[in-house]
């Protein structure tokens, strides 16, 4: 039986396809040891910094004490909300001025709760094509039907809520803010024009800038001003926050409806209070001071040529990639091969994703072998 398993791992293997999971010796700043060697780290999303800094977590252990059990040991539902839960929650709904806040897990439990949940039988999902796959997963699992509109195309997704909108009762706009693979950003303001006037409500999963966009680090919708008309807004701790776990904020009715109706939030147990301790922790004291290094760190991501601190190099075949990889290993630099079904077929990249901690400089290497833009020693 086990036959066909392996059938399909060969496969994978032969089309340079196959995941597998890496050792690392270890982890500090922008360093990472890897087959023994110290590699400049372009694959990591703790962009702030904060999830392995030794003073940090130092700082924090001493502050917390003995005060936040390691486990939670139940669901939010049944025994697992301790104070410290509705403290963060509460944080959320003031920084976002939003009515209500729930935490999830995961980004992953987050989305696929809530798309999942969000449409009925009667319900329609538009949702932008690359968005994550969390986000895909639970418009699967949905009674209703989603449709997904070219990505960033508002033309394409106008096209779908004309042919569409009249078919079902309630609609729902979903789109990332900076997209996790391409590091472009969403065309939000147009969006919620489309929201306005198609009448939907309006999802924003902000994953990658929460922590990064925004004077208060609140992400792209912050930077915009348009924070009022996002209906929903999801956010991670465990990429800028160096934590783990995500939260949605919105108004007191659709967070009411994720509680009763979100069934990964339901049926599991509620992260570690000495995690959401730890989220806490970093949005209230150390993410105030993080302004300069994030303006330098998108400044840097800008000369590379992107929107944000996400690059994308898009090399376009799965091997060729790999090789890519490897010649970049050689030249000091840990990435990551982005193959299908992460990224769409015959665009298989490599994603660099900027930590406040890389300097221009460290950059010089990878641009000549990538023919990135070659502008980053000015700084
Ligand atoms: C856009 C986006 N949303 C959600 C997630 C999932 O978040 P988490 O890692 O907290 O499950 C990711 C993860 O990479 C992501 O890129």
């Amino acid at each position: 039986m086990l036959e066909q398993y392996k059938q399909e791992l060969d496969a994978l293997n032969n089309n340079s396809h196959l995941r597998s999971i890496k050792d690392f010796s270890q982890k500090s700043g922008k360093y990472i040891t890897f087959e023994g060697k110290e590699l400049i780290n372009l694959s990591s999303n703790n962009y702030l910094g904060f999830a392995d800094n030794e003073e940090i977590t130092q700082e924090f252990l001493d502050f917390a004490g003995a005060k936040y059990p390691l486990g939670s040991a139940s669901a939010r539902l049944l025994t697992g909300t301790l104070p410290i839960y509705k403290e963060l929650e509460l944080l959320l709904c003031k920084l976002f001025n939003k009515e209500s806040a729930l935490i999830f897990n995961s980004g992953y439990h987050a989305n696929v709760g809530i798309t999942s949940s969000i449409a009925g039988k009667n319900d329609v999902i538009f949702s932008d094509k690359l968005n994550h796959a969390s986000i895909i997963d639970g418009m699967k699992l949905a009674g209703g039907k989603f449709f997904r509109y070219q990505h960033n195309d508002m033309e394409s997704l106008e096209r779908l809520l004309i042919r569409e909108r009249k078919n079902f009762d309630n609609a729902i706009i979903v789109t990332e803010s900076v997209f996790s693979m391409d590091g472009d950003i969403a065309d939000l303001k147009k969006i919620i024009e489309l929201k306005k006037k198609y009448n939907c409500l309006l999802y924003v999963d902000e994953a990658h800038a929460f922590g990064v966009f925004g004077e208060k680090g609140l992400g792209i919708c912050e930077t915009l001003v348009i924070l009022p008309e996002i209906d929903i807004l999801v956010g991670t701790f465990g990429k800028s926050i160096g934590s783990m776990g995500a939260f949605a904020v919105s108004n007191k009715v659709l967070i009411d409806y994720l509680t009763n109706k979100a069934r990964s939030f339901i049926f599991s147990t509620a992260l570690p209070p000495i995690s959401i301790a730890f989220s806490k922790w970093i949005i209230e004291n150390k993410l105030p001071f993080t302004l300069e290094k994030r303006k330098k760190m998108l400044t840097l991501g800008n000369k590379l040529g992107s929107q944000s601190h996400i690059i994308p190099v898009i090399i376009g075949g799965n091997s060729e990639t790999e090789q890519m990889c490897k010649r970049l290993f050689d030249a000091g630099y840990f990435t990551l091969p982005i193959r299908p079904p992460t990224v769409p077929e015959g665009t298989s990249r490599i994603r660099i994703s900027l930590t406040t901690d890389i300097e221009g400089k460290d950059l010089d290497k990878l641009c000549t072998i990538t023919g990135l833009t070659n502008k980053t020693t000015q700084d």
